[in-house]
Formats: C-alpha cells, sequence, structure tokens
C-alpha cells in the first residue's frame, strides 16, 4: 500500500521504518528541513537500538523515502498516519493543535479514497473531531475519507521489537473500508499470529489511555509498597516476586525504584485524568498515581542525606539520566528531577550516562556531565544509580570502590544485590529493602 506518515518524532519513524519493512511505499513527511534532510543522508533524530538499520534497509530498497513537501505524497496514498506531537497544555490536557493544523494542511492535497490513521495518543473524541475537519476541508470527498484509529504500544529503546513484533495491533473504526485497509496493512504481522482487535473507536482511543495509565498504576503500586518495606523492614523485591507469581497480578511493571518518567506515562496519565474530568468523571485514582510517582525522587533524596548528612560542598555522582535505559530520551526523566533536588541542596552532582549526557546537560546546565561512570565516581561522596542500564550492573564495583571519597551506594533502581554489597564493604541503600545502614 502506498502509506505516508505525518511527523517524524519516535512513533512516526518507527510507524515509517516497521510499514516498509513489512514491504508497503511510504513516505515520512515532516515540515522540520534539516531533519529531513539528515534522516536523507541516514542520520536519526534520536537514539533508538536497530531504528537506523531498519530506515537504511527501507532506503535502499526503495521503499521509504523522506520529504518536506506533501502535495504529492498525499495525492496518492492510500493510507495516512497521523504521527505529530501532543504535548501537554498548562491544565494538563492534550494539546491537540499539531493534530487538527497536520489534518488541515492534509485535507488540502487529498485526491480520492484515504484512510486517515491517528497514531499519536489522543482522548477518546478526537478522530470524531479529525473527521469533521476532514470533512469541512474537503466536503467533496466526505464519502471518501475514513478516520481509523490505531494507538502505538511501543517502548522506547525497544520500538523495533515492538513494532516489528507487537502483543497485538489494536483498530478502532466505524466502517468495513476503515478495518479493510488496516488488515491489509498489517497482514505481514497478523499472518504471523500477531492478534489485530477491532473495535469502536472511542473504545481504541480509551484503551490507549487505560493502557499507560493502568502501567503507571502498577509502577506506584509498587513504589507505595517499598516505603511500607522500609518501614516495616520488608524486602519489596520479594515481595513483587511474590505478586508475580499470581498469574492474575504478573511481575512485569512491579520494579519499585525511582518513578517512571519519559514522554507518555506522566503526560498521558494527566490528559487521562482531565479528560475523565471533561467527561464529568472524577478520577482520583490516577491523580494518586502520579503523586506516589513524585514520592520516589524525593524518597531518593532522604536517602542521599540520610547518608550524606548535608549536601552543601558534597559531590554526588549520579549512574543514568535518561529516563529509562536505551534510550537518549531525557524528558521528565526522574534522573533529572533527583539531579535539581541534588543541586537545589547546595550539592555538586556529577552525571554519567551512556547516550543521554548531552541532551541532560541541555536540560539541567548546573549538572556536570563525565565520559565515563568511573569518571564521574572519581572523588564522589556517594554514588546514586538513577537509571538501569546494563553498563552499571557490569560496573567494577571494587574499582568504584577505590575511586568515591566513602563506598556509599544509593542504589535507586535495586540494581545490586545488597547482602553482595555490604559483603565488599558498601554502605548501601537501596529502594524498599529492609535493614539500611546509617549515614556516616
Ligand atoms: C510506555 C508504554 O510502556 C508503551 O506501551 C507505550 O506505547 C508508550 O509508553 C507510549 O505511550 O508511547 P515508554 O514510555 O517507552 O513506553 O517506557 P516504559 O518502558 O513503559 O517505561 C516507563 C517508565 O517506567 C520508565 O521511566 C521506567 O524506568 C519506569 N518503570 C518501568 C519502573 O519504574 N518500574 C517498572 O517496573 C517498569
Amino acid at each position: 500500500m502506498r502509506v505516508v506518515v505525518v511527523g517524524t518524532g519516535h512513533v512516526g519513524l518507527l510507524t515509517a521504518a516497521t510499514l516498509a519493512a513489512l514491504d508497503h511505499d511510504v513516505i515520512g513527511l515532516d515540515e522540520d528541513e534539516e531533519k529531513i534532510e539528515r534522516l536523507g543522508r541516514g542520520m536519526s533524530p534520536f537514539f533508538e537500538p536497530e531504528l537506523l538499520e531498519l530506515i537504511e534497509r527501507g532506503s535502499s530498497s526503495g521503499r521509504l523515502r523522506f520529504e518536506v513537501e506533501p502535495a504529492d505524497a498525499v495525492a496518492k496514498a492510500d493510507v495516512l498516519f497521523i504521527c505529530v506531537g501532543t504535548p501537554a497544555r498548562a491544565s494538563g490536557e492534550a494539546n491537540l493543535a499539531s493534530v487538527e493544523r497536520s489534518a488541515r494542511s492534509l485535507a488540502r492535497h487529498l485526491s480520492g479514497p484515504v484512510v486517515v490513521v491517528e497514531k499519536s495518543t489522543v482522548p477518546a473524541g478526537t478522530a470524531d473531531r479529525l473527521w469533521k475537519v476532514l470533512s469541512r476541508e474537503r466536503p467533496d470527498l466526505v464519502d471518501e475519507i475514513e478516520v481509523v484509529s490505531n494507538p502505538e504500544f511501543l517502548r522506547e529503546g525497544q520500538g523495533v521489537e515492538d513494532s516489528l513484533h507487537p502483543s497485538r495491533i489494536l483498530v478502532g473504526a466505524r466502517s468495513v473500508r476503515g478495518f479493510e485497509a488496516m488488515r491489509r496493512l498489517y497482514e505481514p504481522l497478523t499472518s504471523e499470529g500477531i492478534p489485530l482487535i477491532e473495535t469502536d473507536i472511542a473504545t481504541a482511543e480509551l484503551a490507549k489511555h487505560a493502557c499507560n495509565a493502568f502501567l503507571a498504576l502498577k509502577i506506584s503500586y509498587v513504589n507505595a509498597l517499598a516505603r511500607l518495606c522500609e518501614r516495616a523492614g520488608g524486602d519489596v523485591s520479594a515481595v513483587a516476586d511474590v505478586m508475580g507469581s499470581d498469574p492474575r497480578i504478573g511481575r512485569a511493571f512491579l520494579d519499585a525504584g525511582l518513578g517512571y518518567g519519559g514522554y507518555c506515562f506522566p503526560k498521558d496519565l494527566q490528559a487521562f485524568e482531565r479528560l475523565a474530568a471533561r467527561l464529568g468523571y472524577d478520577f482520583p485514582l490516577v491523580r494518586e498515581v502520579a503523586r506516589i510517582n513524585d514520592e520516589a525522587v524525593h524518597a531518593t533524596v532522604e536517602k542521599v542525606k540520610d547518608a550524606l548528612w548535608n549536601l552543601e560542598d558534597k559531590r554526588i555522582a549520579l549512574l543514568g539520566l535518561s529516563f529509562k535505559p536505551r534510550t537518549d530520551d531525557v524528558r521528565f526523566s526522574p534522573a533529572l528531577a533527583l539531579a535539581r533536588k541534588l543541586l537545589d541542596e547546595g550539592a555538586t552532582v556529577v552525571g554519567y550516562d551512556p547516550e543521554a549526557g548531552a541532551n541532560a546537560k541541555s536540560e539541567v546546565p548546573d549538572l556536570a556531565v563525565a565520559p565515563s561512570a568511573y569518571d564521574a565516581i572519581d572523588g564522589a561522596d556517594c554514588m546514586v544509580v538513577s537509571t538501569d542500564w546494563e553498563e552499571f550492573r557490569l560496573l567494577d564495583l571494587e574499582r568504584a570502590k577505590g575511586l568515591l571519597s566513602h563506598p556509599i551506594v544509593v542504589d535507586a533502581r535495586n540494581l545490586f544485590d545488597p547482602a553482595e554489597m555490604r559483603a565488599r564493604g558498601f554502605i548501601y541503600y537501596g529502594m524498599g529493602r529492609a535493614v539500611e545502614h546509617r549515614g556516616l
């Protein structure tokens, strides 16, 4: 099929590259000329494992191109994906101005039957608005335009794997034509047994928010348990294992730590809560999830203070700056929220991240960024593990101990084994893990 993907952010680029890999003819559109020019030269605007290879394969097979000018591409498209950003307004509501603007400008170039797919995470009701915009712009094509919701469930850092082998594909449509187009589009995946769930549009839109909010709820639940375990002397990882052994609960997303971040959960939760309020339903559970999430950063600061007392004149090594491993994305990163709080307390914070150093520095200019974990640790009073990169799990702990001014580790991602750390002579603080050393 001839596919146009509007917006070359995380979701757009992965959608475009994946659909090209599924043998469709794909054009990625973006108004940012420099971005398109760089993509044409095989450079990705962000770090995502295996994505560059996928783009390269698509480009060399001639199945994937990137353009700035929409007219020709849109006129010939069978399917048009809208993957533009939906940032939060000050109120927390999703700002859908870019979605509307894209729809208006694309409408001008439509020439016949087309399926317009909303892929960006949007509140329920958006597809209806989209259809109204398109049909007002092009009353001559009212019977030819189909709007479909096809929410994305990919995770950053595993985007290629999640796109090529998704757990399910969700399609919300209102007519057979919409469903048929999406069945054809995803046939290479469904023929391998990947389920395609078909619903009405509002259900698909709601389901996306419901999934993200529920995953965030699991994380906040386990982080609240961590605070309880710290007070009661239990071990939250063991509690999570017990919970996870019940198939009705599942072990995934029950890792206590510094909380969730990124461009999806914090923003989507707010938008979900605002949507509920607009629909006349108070949803305090969602607000509470966000509040508990903030507590995790605060609890970590308290551990650092317990270890070091006053933070003025103290040097703290922060291992991990991205919101999670395998990405250079620092948007709403809890590691940066922690860095800001430690800086506010007067500490010198030296961070290190395998990929996100430059992005972190531009977000938090007062943060020093070291070229390696060992450089960050060298001379530090305390080492904090703030993102669970595999590189940190493999750290030479003896070397780290020798470089630290005091062998203090605040493991905000529960990466290490507490007993082993203590046996190695570290003063070790985990998250929700039994007895802790008192500060020096
Ligand atoms: C999330 C969802 O997992 C995707 O399904 C969804 O498509 C995406 O949002 C989106 O809406 O676009 P992502 O933001 O890439 O994906 O990140 P996750 O892997 O879900 O992790 C989110 C945060 O939760 C990270 O900060 C991670 O460190 C944290 N987390 C995760 C925990 O603190 N504990 C856990 O047990 C799991």
